[in-house]
């Protein structure tokens, strides 16, 4: 949520800010803006909307300098206009920031400040922090890299910044605290980056390290020191990026969206890849062989996440309790941190998130790790803050996902959770090692029939011609595929702002029935393994209604496709595993009824990927 970049060194900094700002787009599209250093000038440009409205209106500009940085909002305080975007000046225009997260207590800090004389021309908490840290400067007569630590000692909330200094062009500040920030340290001498995520620095470098919370990165005459907000020195701990710049690219497609679907059999077989073995029944996962014992007695799991995590939680309920036979609780973390969770030592809680940077997630996380629980973090960004907040965990290995909607990092959250249930089964001798071993080879053969899964997109594209005007949509599924019902429905929300509400197919008669009519498209996901004949009668509950039935069903069946208007077939698995091939279809036709209404389907409105406030 908001995107920041920055640079210092010997090249022009504006093109490597503007080319990274395109690559935090997801993060934020309410506006964005760019802050250089050029000789004793502080150029600042900023505009409501995309980068590219950005990028357009500085053409005949002064946009030169080896100094800068540059901001792409999600707003949070202040309507999305001009005003509020950043870079935010200091009173006497000597310093410039860019911040993502919230100041909680900027309110009292504004009155404050007002009755000293600052004058304020955003409503943005982001401009009275840098008031702050100017006023703490003037007042205290003490360096500005002091004045940011004292100034961040004053401020509730969180934040990620960076600060520029238009009298000491050979210096960028940068801070972090909730909100997350990697410097990248480049190829040529005084050379660093700082931004949100690794994204815009990949091109440029693989050496990166990540600012922990509560410490600030300041770059001065060429070099990086680290020191905490408690003044104690950091020795900058330097990793190598694990992601590769393809990786961030459309690589051809016209959509990231698209693309990321179609990397499912690749996702799903990275995340499964070297830790299975099917034929001897056994799971090389390092964080459930050293807490082994600890699993083995866990009373209770806790599953947590937000957005499409949360559905990869409700998936993994089911595959919990049957596999492992552990009593489990989905919670959507916001929910779950402001509730005085009753919550045991024995208990596991199981923190799911795309980004790893959720802050409902994170906070709820803290909260369990206050209670005594031990929590495991189940993440696709590697070096983000939840798998370093939890005691243990797995990546989900999906690889960089930039499209907003999630898709990929989905179905790669449900196979590392498949691998967990079934692990943790085996430890607690919940499943014998003769059905293990064919669950695990029917795993084993997931990519493959995703990659089927994925033929059916011709078929699904007549569908979502028929269907693109449509008001309302219902998503039905019973068992393991309600929560592919609720993702289904999220989908087509998110990207193509048609009403769509995912529903258990038997909870239907209580409610939404009434909605039924001949314009009512429902989606139906009913598989031949789990409930079957439950879910025809579903069926024909809406085929008495007049309702259009758009059935996902298994290969080979001839009862439903009695009874539907549409079907597209999957290919059979183990019933815990349709998941896995059932959201694909749901995930295309999403995609393509978005396309058809013309809607910016990778950055859909009002939202942003990883979402930094709670
Ligand atoms: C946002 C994104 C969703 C995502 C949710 C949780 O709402 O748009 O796609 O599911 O945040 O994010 P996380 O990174 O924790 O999975």
């Amino acid at each position: 949520m908001c995107g920041i970049v920055s640079y210092i060194g010997p090249k022009e900094a504006y093109p490597i800010v503007i080319k990274g700002l395109k690559r935090l787009e997801y993060r934020g599209y309410d506006s964005a803006g760019v802050a250089l250093i050029n000789g004793d000038e502080l150029n600042i440009y900023k505009t409501k909307g995309k980068v590219q409205n950005l990028e357009d209106s500085v053409v005949d500009k002064n946009i030169s300098g080896h100094v800068g940085m540059g901001h792409t909002r999600w707003a949070t305080h202040g309507e999305p206009n001009d005003e509020n975007a950043h870079p935010h000046l200091s009173q006497s225009g000597n310093l410039a920031v860019i911040h993502n997260g919230i100041i909680e207590n900027y309110a009292t800090i504004k009155e404050e400040l007002i009755k000293r004389g600052h004058t304020f021309s955003s409503d943005t908490d982001t401009e009275v922090l840098i008031h702050l840290i100017e006023d703490v400067q003037v007042n205290e007569n003490i360096s500005i890299d002091e004045a940011v630590r004292l100034a961040l000692n004053q401020v509730i909330g969180a934040y990620a910044i960076v600060i520029l200094v238009k009298n000491e062009p050979a210096k960028l500040i940068a801070a972090r605290k909730g909100s997350p920030l990697v410097v990248g340290i480049g190829s040529e001498p005084g050379e660093y980056f700082m931004a949100s995520d690794a994204t815009p620095i990949v091109e440029y470098t693989r050496d990166v390290t990540y600012l922990n919370d509560g410490e600030i990165a300041i770059v001065k005459d060429g070099k990086l020191s680290i020191k905490t907000i408690e003044n104690v020195a950091k020795t900058p701990f330097i990793q190598k990026l694990e992601i590769n710049l393809e990786e961030i690219e459309k690589g051809g497609y016209p959509h990231f969206m698209i693309k990321e679907i179609y990397e499912q059999p690749k996702s799903i077989h990275d995340s499964i890849r070297g830790r299975i073995d099917p034929s001897r029944g056994k799971f090389a996962m390092r964080s459930i062989h050293e807490y082994e014992d600890k699993l083995r007695n866990i009373k209770r799991l806790i599953l947590i996440g937000c957005g499409t995590s949360w559905h990869a939680a409700l998936v993994g309920e089911y595959l919990f309790e049957e596999f492992a036979r552990i009593p489990v609780e989905v919670e959507y973390a916001s929910e779950f941190r402001y509730r005085d969770p009753i919550i045991y030592p024995d208990d596991l809680v199981i923190a799911i998130s795309q980004s790893g940077e959720t802050a409902d997630t994170l906070a709820a996380i803290e909260l369990a790790k206050e209670k005594g629980a031990t929590v495991f973090g189940v993440c696709n960004v590697v070096g983000s803050s939840i798998p370093r907040m939890s005691h243990a965990g797995a990546y989900t290995h999906a690889g960089p996902e930039i499209g907003v909607a999630s898709t990929k990092a989905f179905t790669a959250q449900v196979s590392v959770l498949t691998l967990m249930a079934l692990a943790v089964a085996q430890i607690r001798g919940t499943i014998s090692q003769e059905r293990l071993r064919f669950v695990l080879s029917e795993i084993e053969a997931i990519p493959n029939l995703v990659e089927k899964a994925l033929k059916t997109n011709d078929e699904v594209m007549k569908i979502a011609e028929k269907f693109k005007d449509a008001r309302n949509f219902l998503y039905l599924g019973r068992g393991v595929n309600f929560p592919v019902a609720l993702e289904g429905a999220l989908k087509l929300k998110e990207i193509s702002y048609i009403h769509a509400e995912g529903y258990p197919a038997a909870e239907m008669k209580h409610g939404p029935i009434a909605l039924i009519d001949e314009e009512m498209p429902v989606v139906v996901i009913a598989p031949k393994r789990g409930m079957y004949e439950k879910v025809m009668s579903n069926i024909q509950e809406v085929k008495a209604r007049k309702g259009k039935i758009i059935a996902i069903v298994t290969e080979g069946d001839t009862k439903v496709r009695e009874m539907a208007d549409h079907v597209i077939e999957i290919p059979d698995t183990e019933e815990a595993l349709t998941p896995l091939l059932s959201t694909i279809p749901l995930q295309l036709l999403s995609y393509h009824i978005a396309v058809l209404r013309g809607c910016n389907v990778d950055q859909p409105r009002n939202l942003a990927k990883s979402v930094t406030v709670e």
